[in-house]
């Protein structure tokens, strides 16, 4: 009873109740704007040691509300921890992001695991439990897995690129091939969500990075239709789990991702038009969003105004305050506690 008397503001604007004031949350705000995770990253070797470690991971989850009180924890770990699962080789280097072993003809797609070893993600399950046992009440835990389109961008090419033109590519040349990758990750992706959940997660979020990359046909097929698959699974065993969805640079195909999906809230990016949003998702689902990080990174009288655009365009209706994707390693910490108070001050 004493746990579900104490109200998470987060988890109640996806259940649909607006807030007077939205609670807010950003995204990577585990990272390395904060000297306490540089301090940690320095000690734990890699980047996936640091993922893999249950007591640093929790302990970075932490750090940011600890120092900030945020409404919402996201436990620290990254989206390419699936295809690891799926037994491929992912490696991060220092300064220049993830490498993989490409997957980039149907000869080497055929030999692809259909399900993940989960239990490779033991120490990401664990660090929830640590996590949920040390938040306040009041702050919701959030679990994450990449995109089906998302993860297969960076399987297919074996790191990051502009456009994500190999999967983009693979895809038209080989759709048969490209979705054995898609429903491997659609399977995978499922259970990894619902062993979130039962760690301590209170609702998830699905990250679709490059989901703007594709025209509306490739959209519909290949980000909108294995999150649906995505958001059902989970469902069928937990129907009452809070899932958002970021289809980042979606832009107008944003009303028809939700009405796809299902998914209980949208995450937009900074380019989106306000009285789209208003009118065609935010009537339907929450908002979560949308300051952009360099308004961030600027400080100063223009963030103080891009704050107020954010605020006055969403927080009428249900809306979760975030930035429109990550929070850049050069932002000063004082530009996040002034985002932070006027949001805060906000009354509407
Ligand atoms: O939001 C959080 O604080 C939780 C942790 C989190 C990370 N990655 C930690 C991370 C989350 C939610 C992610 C998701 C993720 N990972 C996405 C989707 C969201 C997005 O930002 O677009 C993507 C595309 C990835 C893949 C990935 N991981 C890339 C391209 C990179 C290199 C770029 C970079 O910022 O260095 C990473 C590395 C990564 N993931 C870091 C962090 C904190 C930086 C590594 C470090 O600290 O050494």
């Amino acid at each position: 009873m004493s746990e579900t008397a104490v109200n998470k503001p987060f988890i109640d604007v996806l259940a649909g109740q607006r807030q007077s004031a939205p609670p807010v949350w950003m995204m990577r705000q585990a990272g390395r704007y904060l000297p306490e995770y540089r301090e940690v990253r320095a000690k734990a070797g890699g980047f996936l040691d640091l993922c893999f470690n249950p007591e640093m991971a929790a302990e970075v989850t932490l750090q940011p509300i600890r120092r900030f009180g945020f409404d919402a924890a996201i436990i620290f770990s990254d989206i390419l921890v699936i295809p690891h699962a799926l037994g491929r080789s992912v490696r991060f280097e220092v300064g220049e992001g993830p490498r993989l072993d490409p997957l980039d003809t149907p000869e080497k797609i055929a030999t692809l695991a259909g399900h993940a070893d989960l239990t490779k993600l033991d120490a990401v399950f664990e660090a929830l439990r640590r996590v949920r046992a040390e938040l306040p009440k009041s702050t919701a835990l959030i679990g994450f897995c990449g995109a089906p389109w998302t993860v297969a961008t960076y399987m297919v090419a074996g790191q990051g690129t502009p456009d994500q033109a190999p999967a983009r590519l693979l895809a038209y040349a080989q759709p048969e091939a490209f979705s054995r990758i898609i429903d491997a990750l659609v399977e995978s992706s499922i259970a990894y969500l619902l062993k979130q959940l039962e760690a301590g997660a209170d609702a998830l979020q699905i990250f679709d990075t490059w989901a703007g990359v594709l025209s509306p046909r490739e959209f519909a097929r290949w980000s909108a239709a294995p999150t649906r698959r995505i958001v059902e699974g989970v469902r069928n065993a937990r129907p009452d789990a809070k899932i958002i969805g970021f289809p980042r640079g979606a832009g107008a195909l944003l009303p028809g991702y939700v009405a796809e999906t299902a998914v209980d809230a949208v995450s937009i990016d900074w380019t989106a038009e306000p009285s789209l949003v208003r009118e065609r998702v935010q009537s339907k689902v929450a908002v979560q969003g949308n300051l952009d990080p360099l308004a961030l990174m600027t400080g100063g009288a223009a963030l103080d105004q891009a704050v107020d655009d954010v605020l006055a365009s969403y927080a009428g209706g249900r809306h979760i305050f975030n930035l429109g994707h990550g929070i850049l390693p050069e932002t000063p910490i004082a530009h996040v506690e002034q985002m932070l108070k006027r949001v805060r001050a906000y009354k509407g």
